[in-house]
């Protein structure tokens, strides 16, 4: 009887780390993030721009690329980058993820001025966190 007992509480154990696992996967890396959302001419960023300039923009397929801002966007301020202070990081992440809700917000309700301007200013965004944050620990 204890043994069985013995071998339901590691399986158990097993089961709750094998979860708490999943949940870790759960959440992309800033590099992933970078490397999904902004890296390259074919980027949703860089295609985003392309999209909101059009005559009729369509707003179905923007849409699709916004909600990837925001659920990606969410996962910069769960991260630690490896360079820069903490307070730094929070406030730089958080706004990324702000102006990835605007965009998305503005996409859902079709206003072209406001997703421009929320993707102006993502796209001028890298600069200064990269300085602040990429690369190794000085
Ligand atoms: C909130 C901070 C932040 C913002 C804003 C940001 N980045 Fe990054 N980015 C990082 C950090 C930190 C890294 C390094 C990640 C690592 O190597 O672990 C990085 C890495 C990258 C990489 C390298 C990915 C690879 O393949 O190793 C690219 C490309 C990149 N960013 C593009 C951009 C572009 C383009 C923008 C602006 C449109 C941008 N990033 C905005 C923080 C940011």
């Amino acid at each position: 009887m204890k043994t069985v007992a013995l071998t339901a509480g590691v399986v158990l154990i097993a089961s709750v780390s094998l979860l708490a696992g999943a949940d870790n996967e759960a959440t992309p890396s800033i590099k992933q993030v970078m490397v999904k959302l902004n890296k390259g001419p074919n980027s949703p960023l860089a295609k985003l721009k392309t999209d909101l300039g059009a005559s009729t923009p369509d707003w179905d397929n923007i849409q699709k690329s916004t909600k990837d801002f925001v659920v990606l966007g969410a996962a910069l301020a769960k991260n630690t980058p490896s360079k820069g202070d903490k307070a730094s990081w929070d406030k730089l992440s958080d706004l990324y993820f702000k102006d990835s809700k605007a965009l998305d917000d503005a996409a859902k309700s079709h206003d072209l001025a406001a997703a421009k301007a929320a993707h102006q200013r993502l796209s001028t965004s890298c600069k200064s966190c990269h300085g602040a944050h990429k690369g190794k620990a000085s």
